[in-house]
């Protein structure tokens, strides 16, 4: 333990020149969800408890004090998986404060465990806390989560690629506090048609984003939108309409935060074509099959399908 203060800017820097070549060696040793040394940056999923990967429900079993993301991580989960750690809201607390914090919990033998919501790879500035805990020695890595936009298309009961409708996804978020307005790319990916766009962080700007894509003549108003409050909660809501209408649906709702806001035809899960991946391409013709079904032509379509476009 030090009272040093905790210089978070210089661990960011110290890893800022770092090419692909010259990775972390765990990079190698560990595959995602293994067990290693030090502090777990744990993927809580999207709300239900359900829904928190095996492995980061044994993590956070076993947790003595669990650093979570406030009202992001819902209570529910809390209550169910760290009864028995001592919860720490992360927010409104600068690194100064939390570095320290799970620093010395680990170096005096408690487990420590860091609960993002959803996905800690998504918009969860994890990194900067992980590199800055190894900076005071102290090991982290990371264990995923289920994202909120995958719990949003579960809600839907759509798919975020789907044939013939959209081959691609981004993850983004609107111009803001944070964001300027130049590195907003929300509009270049709804005007290319087969995006599924998932804003994350954008709940509050519903409206004027949308009042922006209508101002594009390359954007059809008609586009449909979705927005999945609390996806996975027991409040969860759902409100659909399009480009056009979406905005005032949500202003009426009241809803500021805490939503995914899915713009695409993949929202309505209509409209899509049968994929090739069970369709005769794939099975190589009937006279092949084997008595379970099974053939060699249909394996292999089925392994470059499911690399190529599934
Ligand atoms: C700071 S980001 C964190 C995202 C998180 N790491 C993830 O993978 O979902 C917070 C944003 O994620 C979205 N979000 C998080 N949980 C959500 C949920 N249960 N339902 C809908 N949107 C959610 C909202 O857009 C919210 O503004």
């Amino acid at each position: 333990m030090t009272d040093e203060p905790v210089d978070s800017r210089a661990a960011i820097d110290a890893v800022g020149d770092r090419t692909a070549g010259e990775l972390d060696p765990r990079v190698h040793e560990y595959t995602a969800g293994e067990d290693q040394d030090g502090i777990p940056f744990v993927g809580a999923g999207p709300g239900d408890p359900g829904l928190l990967t095996v492995r980061g429900k044994e993590l956070v079993d076993e947790a003595d004090l669990v650093v979570h993301a406030g009202s992001l991580v819902s209570s529910a989960l809390l209550e169910e998986h760290c009864a028995d750690a001592e919860l720490v809201n992360s927010v409104g607390k600068d690194l100064e404060e939390l570095i320290p914090l799970m620093r010395d919990a680990h170096e005096n033998g408690r487990t420590v465990v860091r609960l993002h919501s959803g996905d800690p790879a998504v918009y969860g500035a994890a990194l900067e806390q992980i590199d800055a805990l190894e900076r005071e020695g102290v090991p982290a890595y990371i264990v995923p989560g289920v994202t909120s936009s995958f719990a949003a298309a579960a809600t839907l009961r759509t798919q975020l690629t789907l044939n013939g409708v959209a081959n691609h996804v981004a993850f983004t978020r609107p111009r803001g506090k944070t964001l300027d307005a130049e590195d907003d790319h929300v509009a270049e990916f709804v005007e290319m048609g087969d995006v599924t766009t998932c804003i994350y962080l954008g709940t509050h700007a519903v409206s004027d984003t949308m009042d922006r894509l209508l101002d594009r003549d390359g954007v059809d108003p008609e586009t449909p939108v979705a927005v999945v409050y609390h996806a996975s909660w027991d409040d969860e809501d759902v409100i659909t309409g399009s480009i056009a209408d979406i905005g005032e649906k949500v202003e009426a709702a009241g809803y500021r935060a805490s939503a995914m806001v899915l713009i695409g035809e993949a929202a309505t899960g209509a409209g899509y074509e049968r994929s090739f991946l069970y369709g005769d391409w794939a099975n190589g013709g009937a006279a092949d099959a084997g008595s379970d079904g099974s053939n060699s032509a249909g394996d292999a379509a089925e392994t470059t399908e499911t690399e190529a476009d599934d």
